[in-house]
């Protein structure tokens, strides 16, 4: 469990680096950042570099005894490279492109751009690859940020061009796999193909949806360039990037694939996000100063996985931020709180975003762990609190690796993709729908491993599926050989990989363990509800619902109020036909969780609890005192069974 910050030299006189470096170390401190947007100090002129005041800022930080993770500046162009190569600007859907002023402005598909990256990486690691006490490298700042992916340029577009031809092999192929004969679209060739903007009506989804794959394979080859270099000059570095929440533009399993990456990083604001996703607006209003119980978690339990096992959280809300529709000051406790949260769920480290708040330009109402007169701010108190305590408990600083849980949720980005290129009714949301499914297994207790739909599954006993949009046979494979739990969601195998309706109807392969068909789909206005009850617990579907025929020896579990199944089974797969509403997840989730041999419990509300070695953790995000759900006579190491806002407990787990 250790404690990192994110600083930014440049932005401060020299004369205050080494009691900054000072200051850090007696937080508890052992991890900086440094330099992901300094490149205009780095070349402040092309060809010319300047590494002295870096040099220094590295030797006065590394001499304090902290340990560097390295940025490189490629998320910040320098006004004489734009000025040089206006057309690394990136266009947006509407063809225009952005300005230069802030920061992200690159197109990433611009070779030009990729050869400035590669050079400016280089230059930087061969300087400071090897030194000892940089121990992380990050790449670029929060790839696909702003919008600014995808970028529709004529770099993206004859980049395209190669990607589809290496594809499809002729145009012809194209045409059909597309089904380019519906209103005209065939091509007669590749450079004929545009990128799918600026058309007067939808796009055909199948282009649409092969320009994100593109795109994401476009972000993932731009950061591979630089791990190219980094490796060749920092060989003992970890390598890393900084994702971000909720965010699905492009493939982050992909992304990690091969030797991309040895810990997935990434940036928890959980307030700001909690005000930013689809949640009901009770709600947000519910925690508004303490974040959504299950918004940071969904995105530890996703990013352990895209880490293989290695996951940090390199910015971390310290305070209120700048940049959600509203931005409260969180309620006491929850800074700490956060950082026992990211180590229940794995994290081996928590860096908080940033040392001192700055107070001037884009982020100066963006706090930090000090105020601009250089107190430590409240968030920075809280720091200080979990810094010591885990340093004065060997339990705490001791902690054992996240072992598997028995619970997976399967999450998908193409899925994501392809139902944002069809929602079909306004208010689908594919990433909402697994946070629903999510949000239900916490609440009953359970620790989840998010995973992709191509895990090994097989040690698993519940398997969530929430919704996976092609139905590869690989994964009925899996099923098939499975004793586990299996619960699909709505729009399950409803399209092939060329986006189209399977053959045999939807949920396409999944019929060879689930014998059902998928007749006739609606989406809901909210003023149609379809109603049901499953056990005791009375809902609706809400946003999607199907008209499905059960085959064969099918049972129907559950029907909604016209008749129509809700709820269907075979064997150890479930079927469930509509968005429903949450306690019906939570319903479905427990009664599969049950037949799996799992052991559910009802937590408080806001309470969550998550296993890492020998240890429970309990958190309280709800505005009342609650009680964590710890035996009688728990062997407590951190706080105590009651729980107010904001707190944190930990105990020794003995067989629960
Ligand atoms: C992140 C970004 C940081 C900073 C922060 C503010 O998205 O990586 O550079 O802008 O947000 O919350």
């Amino acid at each position: 469990m250790q404690l990192g910050v994110c600083y930014y030299p440049e932005q401060w006189p020299r004369s205050m680096w080494a009691d900054d470096a000072k200051r850090m170390v007696e937080l508890g401190i052992t991890h900086v950042r440094i330099a992901e947007f300094a490149w205009s100090r780095m070349e402040p002129r092309a060809g010319e570099f300047v590494w002295e005041w870096l040099d220094e800022a590295v030797a006065v930080l590394a001499a304090a005894g902290l340990k560097l993770v390295l940025g490189t500046p490629t998320a910040s162009p320098p006004k004489w490279l734009v000025d040089a190569h206006p057309d690394v600007l990136p266009v947006r859907a509407d063809g225009t492109r952005w300005n230069f002023g802030s920061r992200r402005h690159y197109d990433i598909s611009s070779d030009t751009y990729r050869r400035e990256c590669v050079r400016i990486v280089s230059a930087m690691a061969a300087r400071y690859g090897r030194h000892p006490s940089i121990v992380a490298w990050q790449t670029d700042n929060e790839l696909g940020c702003h919008d600014t992916v995808p970028s529709y340029s004529a770099a993206a577009l004859a980049r395209f061009h190669r990607w589809l031809h290496l594809r499809y092999g002729t145009v012809g192929a194209l045409n059909d796999a597309w089904g380019n004969v519906f209103w005209s679209m065939e091509y007669p060739s590749f450079d004929a193909i545009g990128l799918p903007n600026l058309t007067p009506t939808d796009a055909n989804p199948i282009h649409l949806l092969e320009f994100r794959r593109f795109m994401s394979d476009e972000v993932a080859s731009f950061h591979c360039e630089q791990i190219d270099v980094l490796r060749q000059h920092a060989p003992d570095a970890d390598l890393l990037h900084n994702f971000m929440g909720f965010f699905t533009t492009f493939d982050h399993y992909r992304f990690a694939e091969g030797d991309a990456l040895d810990v997935a990083a990434w940036d928890s604001y959980p307030i700001a996000r909690t005000e930013s996703i689809a949640l009901p607006d009770e709600q947000k209003a519910r925690y508004a100063r303490t974040a959504h119980p299950d918004v940071s978690a969904f995105d530890h339990d996703r990013y352990r996985a895209i880490g293989r096992g290695r996951f940090w959280v390199m910015e971390q809300q310290a305070g209120p931020v700048n940049w959600a529709p509203w931005n409260p000051v969180p309620a006491k406790g929850m800074v700490r709180l956060w950082a026992y949260e990211a180590f229940a769920h794995g994290a081996e480290l928590v860096s908080y975003f940033r040392w001192r708040q700055c107070p001037y330009a884009q982020e100066q109402m963006h706090s930090g762990l000090n105020l601009p007169n250089d107190e430590l701010s409240p968030g920075g108190l809280e720091v200080q609190q979990a810094a010591r305590e885990i340093a004065a408990s060997p339990a705490l600083s001791a902690l054992g690796a996240a072992e598997r849980a028995a619970v997976a949720v399967v999450f998908d980005y193409e899925t994501q993709w392809m139902f944002e290129i069809q929602r079909h009714g306004r208010s689908f949301d594919y990433q909402t729908l697994a946070f629903d499914y999510y949000e239900s297994l916490r609440e009953l207790g359970l620790d989840v491993d998010i995973v992709p739909r191509n895990a090994d599954l097989s040690a698993y006993r519940l398997v969530v599926v929430p919704s996976v949009a092609v139905m590869d046979d690989a994964l009925v494979d899996q099923i098939e050989r499975s004793t586990a739990q299996w619960v699909f969601g709505p729009r399950s195998g409803s399209k092939t990989n060329l986006f189209a309706i399977p053959s045999t109807l939807p949920p396409g392969a999944l019929q060879r363990v689930l014998p059902i068909q998928v007749l006739e789909v609606e989406t809901l206005r909210p003023t149609l509800a379809p109603a049901l009850s499953i056990g005791d617990t009375d809902g609706v579907a809400l946003h999607w619902r199907e008209h499905v025929r059960a085959n064969g020896e099918t049972r129907i579990e559950a029907q909604f109020d016209d008749a129509w199944p809700a709820i269907l089974s075979h064997g150890n797969v479930r079927y469930v036909a509509g968005w429903l509403s949450h306690a019906l997840h939570r319903e479905v989730l427990a009664q599969a969780a049950r037949q799996a041999g799992i052991a559910t419990q009802r937590l408080p509300d806001g309470v969550r609890i998550r296993r890492r070695g020998e240890l429970t953790f309990a958190f309280n995000f709800g505005p009342e005192l609650a009680q964590a759900p710890a035996p009688a006579h728990a062997d407590f190491v951190l706080g105590h069974a009651q729980l107010n806002t904001g707190d944190v407990c930990a105990w020794r787990t003995v067989g629960d």
